[in-house]
C-alpha cells in the first residue's frame, strides 16, 4: 500500500488596498439627517474610504493580491487557483472578477473564479482554498475579498449609507507538510430563510434591469438593520464560542481575535461574551466602515503592518453577512512578520 504525506493549507500572507478618498461622518451631516454623534455611538465608526469614480472592484482586488503575493514569496508562475469574494463585482452576471483581476496581475492559464456570500466571504474563501489543497487538487491558492460597496449604496438613505465602505485584502494560502503550520479548524453555515435582512433587489432574475428598478432604487442595498444587528451578536458569539470548545482552545489564550468589522457594539458584545481584553480584539471599524468580503483581511493586514501579527501566532476569525451566512476560523499566521 502506498503512503501519501498529509497536506495542509497554510496562510502565507495578507496584502490590502485602501482607495485615497476618506468619507467623514462631517460630510455625511451634509448629505442626509444624521449626526456625528448618532454614528459613533450606535456604530463606532468615524469614517471610511470610498473609491475613485474610475476605480472598479477588480482594481483594489489587484493591487491587494500585489501586496500579498509579493510578501508570500511565491512567484506569480506558481499560482495555481484564483478565487475572489464580493457582492460588488465588476460585471453582475460575466466575467468574473477573479478573470479580471488574474488578468491584471498577468496570471495566464490558470483557473478563477468567484463567490458570493457578502460580508463572509472572505472566511468561506479559505473553507475553499483549504478544500482544493487538502485534497491536493491546487497547491498555492491567491484568494481576495474586495468591494466597491459605495457603487450599491443609497446615499439619501441614512441607514445604510452611514455603514459601508470601499476596499480590499488578499492573502496567499499555500500547501504545506507541516501540520503546526495548517489550519486548525473551520466552520462555514448559512440560513437562507433570513435572505430578506440584507439584500440587494436589483439587478437580477427577480428585478431584470427596468425603469422600475431605477424609479425605485432596487439597484441599492437594503437592510433590517436592528434585527440583523440581533441575530449578528447571538449567532457570532455561538459560533466562537463553539469553534474554542470544540479545539479545546480558551479565550484567553487567542492573541487576535478578528471579528467581522460591521458595528463596534456587535464587537464589543462578542468580545465581552468571550471575556477577551481589548489588546486580543481587533478593530478597524472606526476608520474603514463595513467593507463586506474585504473587512477581515483588511483588518488582519493593520496587524500585519503594525507588527503585530507575528509568525506561528493564533487567528480566530469570525464573520456574517447576507444570506444570512456566517462563519469563524481559527489558524496559525504562517508567514513572515514585517520587516522594520
Ligand atoms: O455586515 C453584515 C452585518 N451587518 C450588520 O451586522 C449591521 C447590523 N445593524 C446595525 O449595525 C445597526 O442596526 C444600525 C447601526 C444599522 C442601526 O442601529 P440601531 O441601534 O439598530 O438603530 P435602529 O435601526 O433601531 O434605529 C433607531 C433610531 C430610528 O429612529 P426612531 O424610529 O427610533 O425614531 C432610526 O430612524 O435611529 C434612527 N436612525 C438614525 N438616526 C440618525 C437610523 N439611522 C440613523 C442615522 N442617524 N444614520
Amino acid at each position: 500500500m502506498s503512503q501519501t504525506t498529509a497536506v495542509y493549507a497554510s496562510f502565507r500572507s495578507i496584502g490590502a488596498y485602501v482607495p485615497e478618498k476618506i468619507l467623514s461622518n462631517a460630510d455625511l451631516e451634509k448629505m442626509v439627517d444624521t449626526t456625528d454623534e448618532w454614528i459613533l455611538k450606535r456604530t463606532g465608526i468615524s469614517e471610511r474610504h470610498i473609491a475613485g469614480e474610475n476605480e472598479v472592484t477588480s482594481d483594489m482586488g489587484a493591487k491587494a493580491c500585489e501586496k500579498a503575493i509579493e510578501r508570500s514569496g511565491i512567484a506569480k508562475e506558481e499560482i495555481d487557483l484564483v478565487l475572489c469574494a464580493t457582492v460588488t463585482p465588476d460585471y453582475f452576471n460575466m466575467p468574473s472578477t477573479a478573470c479580471i483581476i488574474s488578468d491584471k496581475l498577468g496570471i495566464r492559464d490558470v483557473q478563477a473564479f468567484d463567490i458570493s456570500a457578502a460580508c463572509s466571504g472572505f472566511v468561506y474563501l479559505l473553507s475553499v482554498a483549504k478544500a482544493f489543497i487538502e485534497s491536493g487538487m491546487k497547491k498555492n491558492v491567491l484568494i481576495v475579498g474586495a468591494e466597491k460597496f459605495s457603487s450599491i449604496v443609497d446615499y439619501t438613505d441614512r441607514s445604510t449609507c452611514i455603514l459601508f465602505g470601499d476596499g480590499a485584502g488578499a492573502a496567499m494560502i499555500c500547501a504545506t507538510d507541516k501540520k503546526e503550520e495548517g489550519f486548525i479548524d473551520l466552520h462555514a453555515s448559512a440560513d437562507g430563510s433570513y435572505s430578506d435582512f440584507l439584500v440587494t433587489p436589483a439587478p437580477g432574475t427577480v428585478n431584470p434591469v427596468s425603469q422600475r428598478v431605477i424609479d425605485e432604487g432596487l439597484n441599492f442595498v437594503q437592510m433590517k438593520g436592528n434585527e440583523t444587528f440581533k441575530l449578528a451578536v447571538k449567532t457570532l458569539t455561538k459560533d466562537v464560542k463553539e469553534i474554542l470548545a470544540k479545539n479545546e482552545i480558551n479565550s484567553e489564550d487567542i492573541p487576535h481575535f478578528i471579528p467581522h468589522q460591521a458595528n463596534y457594539r456587535i464587537i464589543k458584545a462578542v468580545g465581552d461574551a468571550l471575556k477577551m481584553n481589548k489588546e486580543q480584539v481587533v478593530l478597524t471599524v472606526g476608520k474603514y466602515g463595513n467593507t463586506s468580503a474585504a473587512s477581515i483581511p483588511m483588518a488582519i493586514n493593520d496587524i500585519w503592518e503594525s507588527g503585530r501579527l507575528q509568525n506561528g501566532e493564533l487567528m480566530l476569525l469570525d464573520t456574517f453577512g447576507g444570506g444570512l451566512t456566517w462563519a469563524s476560523a481559527l489558524l496559525p499566521f504562517a508567514g513572515k512578520a514585517v520587516e522594520k
